[in-house]
């Protein structure tokens, strides 16, 4: 496919206008504030045209680095009514005002990116103040994110995980206990169609797991360590087990040896630790309860990320292309967030069947790498196909390609630009 100026044109403008000075909104109205893993994203949609814009997005984000290294999910540098839960019910008391969780750690992949594209120059100032950045936040995944000690990472909220309303979570999140909650509005329904969005019983567990972390003050330990919600994520795993692969490149152009020492160590103990989310009887890497050990079962579109991360061996790594091939039976594009005939699956719901090019992005890039350029194309082209027929859409059906959630989005925008639009 040859590229089309229009819908450059197009993306460059939903960039310029979701910009707030700084920071990107991921859409506005449902999603109004500075999202993490949106702005990491972000970033090299700007790197296409507007290269000091691109460094600023994630200077802005780690601005609200907290003092312990987490980089958090939300920072809210301004107020709108529009969006619950706002800083007040996350009450974390830092400045700027953020939530108390994190997101998927992709920010050390991208800041290595920009510094490639930049010419990679072991100088560069933007680069080095992000590494320093980046070691902190993936210390912090280390020291508080490891419960098991074999380098995959553990979330304590769904939220964190980006992929918030996957089925992966439902049996955790059922043991949630959510009397207390009370009464509170919900504001995403408000924006898009509920039939899109999580349903109320889940939202009110989301609720509930929040205001454990507010009762904890916000401690990391404590909500590590007692928290309701204790899921290994197969999705942050990978993405951290590759931003430690990014972040060895940076920690050697710089000539920092303990770090990279430490580094490597992190990686090898990753590619081992990674196996107890094999699942052998489906095939494919799956999320898992850290208390109770239980594997989801569930084959996702972050099951494929283990190209993206390097892990798997042959016999693994055919299984998981064997899913994929799998799914182009039931799905017309790929790659649909949960496997058709899962359960609960919905190709129009949250997470729970609709395609996020964001994911299909970082799997394409992994399946390239590991000599699959023809799947990668194949994810390519769908995506871009979604695009040119929907719009820019928060996520897509992978069933009739309609757009879901959240018009004009961002990440969407930004994919086509750094991406599939090419
Ligand atoms: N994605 C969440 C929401 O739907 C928050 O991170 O509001």
């Amino acid at each position: 496919m040859t590229r089309d100026p229009r819908f450059d044109e197009q993306a460059r403008a939903i960039l310029r206008h979701n910009d707030r000075g700084g920071y990107t909104v991921p859409t506005p109205g449902l999603y109004p504030f500075q999202w993490n893993w949106d702005s990491a994203f972000v970033a090299l949609g700007f790197a296409t045209f507007d290269r000091d814009r691109a460094w600023q997005e994630i200077e802005t984000l780690i601005s609200a680095q907290w003092a312990d290294g987490m980089i958090p999910h939300i920072v809210f540098h301004q107020d709108d009514a529009g969006y619950f839960p706002g800083p007040d019910v996350w009450a974390t008391g830092t400045m700027p005002r953020s939530s108390g969780i994190t997101q998927p750690p992709v920010l050390a992949s991208v800041v290595r990116q920009l510094w490639e594209q930049d010419g990679a120059d072991p100088a560069h100032a933007q680069m080095r103040a992000l590494y320093a950045a980046c070691l902190r936040s993936h210390r912090w995944f280390h020291t508080y994110r490891d419960p098991l000690g074999n380098g995959l990472v553990m979330v304590t909220h769904n939220w964190e995980t980006g992929r918030d309303n996957s089925s992966e979570w439902d049996d955790a999140l059922a043991r949630v206990d959510t009397s207390g909650v009370g009464a509170y509005q919900r504001r995403d329904t408000g924006h898009v169609d509920a039939a899109m969005r999580p349903r109320q019983a889940e939202y009110d567990r989301y609720v509930a797991i929040l205001q454990f972390g507010r009762a904890c003050g916000w401690n990391h330990r404590q909500i590590a360590d007692h928290g309701p919600f204790r899921m290994i994520d197969v999705g942050m795993s990978m993405e951290l087990l590759r931003a430690n692969r990014d972040l060895l490149v940076l920690a050697e152009a710089i000539s920092d040896a303990p770090a990279a020492a430490e580094l490597r160590a992190r990686i090898a103990l990753s590619e081992t630790g990674m196996d107890w989310l094999w699942n052998d009887s489906v095939g494919a890497y799956c999320s898992r309860d850290a208390t109770t050990g239980e594997s989801s079962a569930l084959v996702t579109n972050a099951s494929f990320l283990a190209f993206y991360a390097g892990v798997g061996n042959a016999d693994q790594r055919g299984r998981l292309l064997a899913a994929l091939d799998r799914m182009t039976a039931s799905a017309r594009f790929l790659i649909p967030s949960l496997e058709a005939g899962s359960r609960d699956y919905d190709h129009r719901r949250y997470w729970r069947g609709p395609i996020w090019l964001v994911v299909s992005y970082m799997v394409a890039q992994g399946l390239a790498e590991q000599g699959h350029g023809d799947w990668a194309e194949r994810i390519r082209s769908d995506s871009a196909a979604l695009i040119a027929q929907a719009g820019f859409y928060e996520s897509f059906s992978p069933e009739t390609g309609e757009g879901s959630g959240g018009a004009d989005f961002s990440w969407t925008a930004a994919m086509w630009l750094a991406w599939c639009g090419a």
